[in-house]
């Protein structure tokens, strides 16, 4: 533990080494020094081996250090890897940036990947292509690679998102801002599955086995972290120096959360009057210059869209493909957390259908790619007051209308989605379907979640509402797998819980 051959030339050229090896001895290590091998910190341990690590791992993330770090144990020959001969080692190719553009959807025209409008020049949404991206490995290695990272301290391999850069982001230069965000807890709630005080939702629902994947638990209170880290982090690489949005308010919190991180300005433009507190309050503590709009979500999404274009500002609201890439991790990590396994149905709400839109575009990835065998049912839910995806879907997809929306749900009052192409392609191509809840049944399903402990807001609810009403119906079966995806915290708006806890407790006494 006292390197007296390397140590003193080489700590000259390693001027972080006293940090790292006086946070091993601080945290218990017996002693610590340079690894005569390599750049590498070896700390001696017999106890406390894990907050060792912890501790190395903490320092070489503040003091900006791409390390990693290995447990390993010590005999007559010293501290050697283990390398497990029998899988082969996962190699993992990056296109050649050159390679990776945006394409229309509609019409197949393609795009430099440092285009800032996200709009094709036959106005509609552009995406990364990214179809043949990981196509080279099969199912299997990419399964054993985003495994193996689930035991790393790497602060990106433990982001929920990061862990599947590969997939989202294979651009090398791009340095991620993240927290790291994702990895989200995947509740099982059903009936028959033993979860105490949480089968109170199955009873709710009518389900044996349901699992609430809890996107509220994101950094910043929602599932908007996942879009955000990919997005901000292509800003700060594209050079940005503002970044704006449009929002009904947990797109603005995480955005400025992001910007501040990223020492970027964040414009966040907001429906007067109609963004619930807690989101407001986030906005405001980190940060972000706030424009209230004298309109709704769908005027703010025409004003950001112009202001980003007129004064070069880059827009970070779901037209933008990269936050779109960015929530297709949703999908790997649900299928991660069910051993990649798959779920009969996927149910989430909907609003601009950024999210209805990654999901499906992240499970058709995984499934080309192998990491599944088969695909799971999305079902997208609409407030009956902001339904024009419902209504469209009614109609086979044939046409479109624009409503005027109205929800007590305000993350989902959005009238004219941006992501309307995006998501309908995704409900056909995996067998999916469109719900509409009214605001009391999202009410009664928030009061349903909220009083086993988990909690959400009202948005979130509209998955559980429409559970509960597509089980009543038969479209759902009582034995099959369903997933709920709540997509925000509970705190986001304080005011619902009131209102929950009263249409709960009108409908008990109407019972009884
Ligand atoms: N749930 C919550 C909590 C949301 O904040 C949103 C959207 C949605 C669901 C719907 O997702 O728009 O991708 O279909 N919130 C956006 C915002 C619009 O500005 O925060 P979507």
């Amino acid at each position: 533990m006292n390197d007296r051959f390397h140590e003193p030339y080489r700590a000259r050229i390693f001027p972080q080494l006293p940090d790292l090896l006086a946070a091993a001895r601080s945290a218990g290590a017996h002693g610590a020094c340079l690894s005569g091998s390599g750049s590498a910190i070896l700390a001696l341990t017999t106890e406390r081996t894990q907050e060792v690590a912890s501790a190395l791992a903490r320092a070489a993330q503040s003091l900006n250090i791409d390390g990693r770090v290995v447990i390993t144990g010590l005999d007559h020959c010293g501290a050697t890897l283990g390398i497990d001969h029998r899988r082969p080692a996962v190699e993992i190719n990056t296109p050649p940036l050159e390679e990776v553009v945006l394409r229309c959807a509609t019409c197949a025209r393609h795009f430099p990947l440092e285009r800032t409008d996200y709009r094709c020049t036959c106005g509609k949404p552009l995406d990364v292509a990214l179809d043949d991206v990981g196509t080279a490995m099969d199912g299997h290695a990419w399964r054993q690679c985003f495994d193996e990272r689930l035991s790393s301290l790497h602060t990106v391999d433990r982001s929920g998102v990061w862990r599947f850069r590969e997939l989202l982001l294979p651009l090398p230069g791009v340095a991620p801002i993240t927290r790291p965000e994702g990895q989200t807890n995947l509740y099982p709630a059903g009936r028959a599955q033993q979860c105490n005080g949480h089968g109170r939702v199955g009873e709710f629902t009518g389900l044996d086995r349901l699992w609430l994947k809890h996107e509220g638990e994101n950094p910043t209170g929602s599932f908007k972290d996942r879009g955000m880290t990919v997005g901000v982090s292509v800003a700060r690489w594209l050079g940005a120096s503002a970044v704006a949005c449009a929002s009904t308010g947990n797109t603005s919190a995480s955005m400025a959360a992001y910007a501040a991180q990223a020492g970027l300005r964040a414009i966040v433009l907001l429906p007067q009057g109609k963004v619930a507190a807690g989101k407001l309050s986030q906005a405001i503590a980190y940060d972000a210059e706030i424009r209230q709009v004298a309109g709704d979500f769908d005027r703010a999404m025409v004003d950001v869209e112009r202001m980003c274009l007129d004064e070069g500002i880059y827009l970070l609201n779901s037209l933008n493909p990269f936050r779109i890439l960015g929530q297709q991790s949703l999908a790997f990590e649900l299928l991660q957390q069910f051993a990649w396994d798959v779920p009969d149905w996927i149910v989430l709400p909907a609003g601009n259908l950024g999210n209805t839109s990654a999901l499906g575009m992240g499970l058709l990835r995984a499934h080309r790619l192998g990491l599944v065998d088969r695909l799971p049912r999305i079902v997208s839910v609409q407030a009956a007051g902001a339904n024009p995806f419902y209504q469209s879907y009614l109609d086979g997809f044939s046409s479109f209308h624009p409503v005027k929306a109205h929800t007590i749900a305000t993350a989902i009052n959005i009238g004219d989605p941006v992501s309307y192409l995006r998501a309908k392609s995704v409900i056909q191509a995996t067998n999916g379907l469109v719900a509409q809840v009214t605001d009391e049944e999202i009410l009664q399903a928030k009061a349903a979640v909220d009083r086993v402990g988990i909690g959400c807001e009202p948005a979130s609810a509209a998955s559980v509402a429409g559970v509960k009403q597509l089980v009543s119906r038969g479209v759902i079966q009582s034995t099959e797998r369903v997933v709920a995806v709540l997509t925000g915290n509970l705190l986001k708006d304080p005011d619902a819980i009131m209102l929950a806890h009263q249409a709960t407790r009108q409908t008990l006494t109407g019972v009884s």
